[in-house]
C-alpha cells in the first residue's frame, strides 16, 4: 500500500552506534571488489554470480515489453490476456450466503463479511487438481473509506466501523480453469473470510504473557481478528502465511502516549476512525491490545474450520509477510522484515524438522506447532559485504530483565526495541522477500526512504546507500552455509531509479526497464524475478516518467528488467503466484482510484476499474494472466 508517513509510523529513533553511520558505500564496492567480485557486476546488477541463470538454453524473458503509461486500462505484454477476478465485494461462495455486490457500496456489514474484502494485497494458489482447480488465499489488507460506504465518512457510525472490519482480513476461494479461463467455484466448501473480528489463537513465546491479557481475554490466548495484512508466503506444509503491516494505525492512544506506543508508531490519531465505535482500539481503556497485533499470522486454507494462529516466536513488527526455506535437515527458516523507514529484517529458525502428512493428519495439521519452537535473528549488514543475524533471544547480550525484557515473550512483543539495543542494520523499509532455493540467495525489495540521510535521521549505510531515497533497492544476500547460517554475504540486485531523473541519486542502475518503489518480489516455477512497483500514485513529480505502477520481470542471472504489465490508475501490483505448471499468473491489483474523496463524493474520481459501470466505483480484483497460446507466462 503507499503509506502517509505524516499520520503513521517512522518511529525508530534508537541511535544504533555501528559501523553504518560512517560507513562509505563506494568503500564497502571497493572491498567487495576486493573479495573476488566484478566492480561491473556489483555496480549495474547481477551478472557475475546469480541465481536463476541457466546455461545454454532459451534466455527466461522472452515476452515483449510494454512501455510506461497511465490509463484507467491494465495493459499487458502483447500476446497475453489479463482478466479480473474476484473483484471487492463478489460473494466468496459460502452455500446460502452469496449477496451480490452492490455498485453504490450499499451491502451492510454482514453482506460485507461473506464477500471479497477490499484492497487486495499478497495472495498464493493452492492446488486442488493439478493446474485445472484449486485455492486463492488473498489478503485484504486495508480499506478506503470513501469508496467502502455510499457517503463514505461523511456520517460514521457503529455499522460503518463493523463494515470496515469485514472488509479486511484474509479470503479463501475455490477457482477452477473452465477452457482457458478462470472462474470462482460457488458455493465451495472451502470458501472463507477471516476478518478483523475472526478468533486467533496465539503460538509461540508470546502466548499467554501477561503483555498479551486484556480485559476481554484474560487469559492473554485468543485475539478477535487480523489488520493490516499485507504481503503472503506459503509455506512448504501447505498453510498460508500474511503479515500484519499498519496495524498501528488503527488505535488511538492518550495525548502523550508511553514509549512503548511512541517506538511502535501508536498516538493520538488514528486511521480510519474505529475507536470511535470500537473501544477496543483505545488504548487508553486496552493499554495491551496493540501487542496482540503485529504478527505473521498463519492458515490452513484447506480446512475451512481450522483455528487461525498468531506465530509470536517470530518476533512482532510491521511485518509486510513472512517466507519459508528449508535447511539441508529439514527445518524450516521464515524470513520476514517490516516495513517501516529504519526498521529491520528478520530470520526466524525452527527448533524442529518440518513433517510429513501422515497417522490421519495432514501435513498442515502435522506441523500445527512448528513456527512456536526455533530461534529469532535480526539482520546487521556490513560495509564490506558481509552480514550477521544477531540472535534476539532473551539473556543474550544486551536482551536482559535489567534493560527491560523480562523473558522472550517480552522480548518477541518489544522486538523494535530489542533490535535496537542489539544493533542491526536499519533499512529502507523492506517490503517482499523471494528466496531462491536453487542458489540459495534471498532477494529483499527496500521501496524507498526519503528520511534517509535527513536532519537528525540516519545517514547512509552500505546496506541503504542513497540519502532522500526515493526510488528504492533490492538487496540479496547468501548465507554462510545453509539457511540457518548465522553469517552471509550480500550485495544489491539493483537501485531503482529514473536513468533521466536530474538528481544524481535518483538515476539508480538498471539495465532495462526503469522502475521505482520496488514491494512485491516473487519468482516463478522457472526461477524468474517478477517485481511489482509502488511509487506515488500514478506518476507524478519525480515519477512522471514512471507512469502508474507496473509488474516487471527480471532475470536474476543477467540482471535485465522488463515491464510486462501496467496497472490502471492509482492502482499497485500486489502479489504474485502461479499455478504448478506455471501457465496461469496470479496478480492483484490493488486500490485503484485510491485518493477519491473520503465523504464519498467522487467515487470515479481517478479509476472505474475494472467495470466501469456508470454508478459504480473502483474495484480491487486478482488479474489472470494467461499466454494466448496457452504457453508457459514470461516465455
Ligand atoms: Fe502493505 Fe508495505 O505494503
Ligand atoms: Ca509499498
Ligand atoms: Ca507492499
Amino acid at each position: 500500500m503507499p503509506k502517509d508517513f505524516s499520520t503513521m509510523e517512522d518511529s525508530n529513533r534508537s541511535s544504533n552506534p555501528t559501523i553504518h553511520e560512517v560507513s562509505d558505500p563506494a568503500r564497502r564496492l571497493w572491498l567487495q571488489g576486493g573479495l573476488g567480485l566484478s566492480l561491473g557486476a556489483l555496480l549495474s546488477g547481477c551478472a557475475a554470480q546469480s541465481s536463476g541463470a541457466r546455461a545454454g538454453g532459451p534466455p527466461l524473458m522472452g515476452f515483449r515489453g510494454v512501455p510506461s503509461s497511465a490509463t484507467d486500462r491494465v495493459v499487458v505484454a502483447p500476446g497475453y490476456t489479463a482478466t479480473p477476478l474476484a473483484p471487492w465485494g463478489e460473494p466468496v461462495g459460502i452455500a446460502g450466503q452469496m449477496p451480490a455486490f452492490k455498485f453504490d457500496a450499499s451491502n451492510s456489514a454482514a453482506e460485507q463479511a461473506v464477500q471479497m474484502g477490499m484492497h487486495h494485497d499478497g495472495l498464493n494458489f493452492y492446488a486442488l487438481d493439478g493446474s485445472r482447480r484449486g485455492l486463492l488465499a488473498v489478503n485484504q489488507e486495508y480499506t478506503d473509506e470513501g469508496l467502502l460506504h455510499p457517503d463514505g465518512q461523511a456520517t460514521w457510525t457503529a455499522e460503518k466501523v463493523r463494515k470496515s472490519q469485514a472488509a479486511h482480513g484474509i479470503t479463501v476461494i475455490e477457482i477452477e480453469l473452465q477452457g482457458s479461463r478462470w472462474q470462482m467455484v460457488r458455493p465451495s466448501r472451502y470458501a472463507r473470510r477471516i476478518t478483523a473480528t475472526t478468533p486467533f489463537a496465539i503460538g509461540g513465546p508470546a502466548a499467554g504473557h501477561a503483555l498479551m491479557k486484556t480485559a476481554a481475554d484474560p487469559a492473554g490466548g485468543t485475539v478477535l481478528g487480523t489488520i493490516g495484512n499485507c504481503a503472503s508466503g506459503k509455506t512448504p506444509w501447505g498453510t498460508y502465511l500474511s503479515g500484519e503491516e499498519n496495524w498501528a494505525g488503527y488505535f488511538t492512544a492518550a495525548d502523550v502516549p508511553t514509549a512503548h506506543e511512541r517506538r511502535w508508531g501508536i498516538s493520538k490519531n488514528t486511521w480510519n476512525r474505529w475507536p470511535e465505535h470500537d473501544r477496543r482500539f483505545d488504548t487508553v481503556r486496552n493499554p495491551n491490545e496493540p501487542n496482540r497485533f503485529g504478527w505473521v499470522v498463519e492458515v490452513d486454507p484447506g480446512d475451512p474450520t481450522s483455528t487461525p494462529v498468531k506465530r509470536t516466536a517470530i518476533g512482532r513488527a510491521a511485518h509486510e509477510g513472512a517466507w519459508v526455506a528449508t535447511t539441508k535437515d529439514g527445518r524450516a527458516v521464515v524470513y520476514s522484515g517490516e516495513d517501516a523507514r529504519f526498521e529491520y529484517i528478520y530470520k526466524f529458525v525452527s527448533r524442529d524438522k518440518i513433517a510429513a502428512a501422515g497417522n490421519g493428519k495432514t501435513a498442515a495439521q502435522a506441523n500445527a506447532t512448528l513456527l512456536d519452537h526455533g530461534t529469532l535473528f535480526v539482520a546487521r549488514f556490513d560495509a564490506d559485504g558481509s552480514g550477521r543475524w544477531l540472535p534476539v533471544v532473551h539473556g543474550s547480550g544486551p536482551l536482559t530483565a535489567a534493560n527491560g525484557f523480562a523473558d522472550q515473550g517480552e522480548v518477541v512483543i518489544k522486538a523494535r526495541q530489542a533490535s535496537d539495543l542489539l544493533g542491526a542494520t536499519k533499512m529502507d523499509r523492506p517490503e517482499w522477500l523471494a528466496i531462491d532455493e536453487r542458489s540459495g540467495w534471498v532477494y529483499c525489495t527496500l521501496t524507498n526512504n526519503s528520511q534517509r540521510g535527513a536532519a537528525g535521521r540516519p545517514g547512509v549505510d552500505a546496506a541503504n546507500p542513497r540519502a532522500n531515497n526515493t526510488m528504492g533497492q533490492i538487496i540479496r544476500w547468501k548465507e554462510q552455509g545453509d539457511f540457518s547460517g548465522e553469517s552471509f554475504q550480500w550485495n544489491h540486485l539493483l537501485l531503482a531509479g529514473d536513468p533521466a531523473n536530474p538528481r544524481a541519486e535518483a538515476q539508480g542502475n538498471i539495465r532495462g526497464d526503469m522502475l521505482a518503489g520496488p514491494d512485491t518480489i516473487a519468482f516463478d516455477p522457472r526461477g524468474l524475478l517478477w517485481i511489482g512497483s509502488d511509487h506515488s500514485a500514478s506518476g507524478q513529480g519525480e515519477f512522471a516518467r514512471m507512469g502508474n505502477n507496473a509488474l516487471l520481470a527480471c532475470d536474476p542471472g543477467t540482471g535485465e528488467v522488463r515491464r510486462f504489465l501496467v496497472g490502471p490508475m492509482n492502482s499497485e501490483l500486489t502479489g504474485a503466484t502461479w499455478s504448478p505448471d506455471g501457465r496461469t499468473m496470479f496478480v492483484n491489483v490493488q486500490h485503484p482510484g485510491s485518493g477519491s474523496p473520503r465523504d464519498g463524493s467522487n467515487p470515479r474520481q481517478f479509476s472505474n476499474w475494472p467495470d466501469f459501470d456508470l454508478a459504480g466505483r473502483p474495484r480491487s480484483a486478482t488479474l489472470v494472466i494467461r499466454k494466448d497460446d496457452g504457453g508457459v507466462i514470461g516465455t
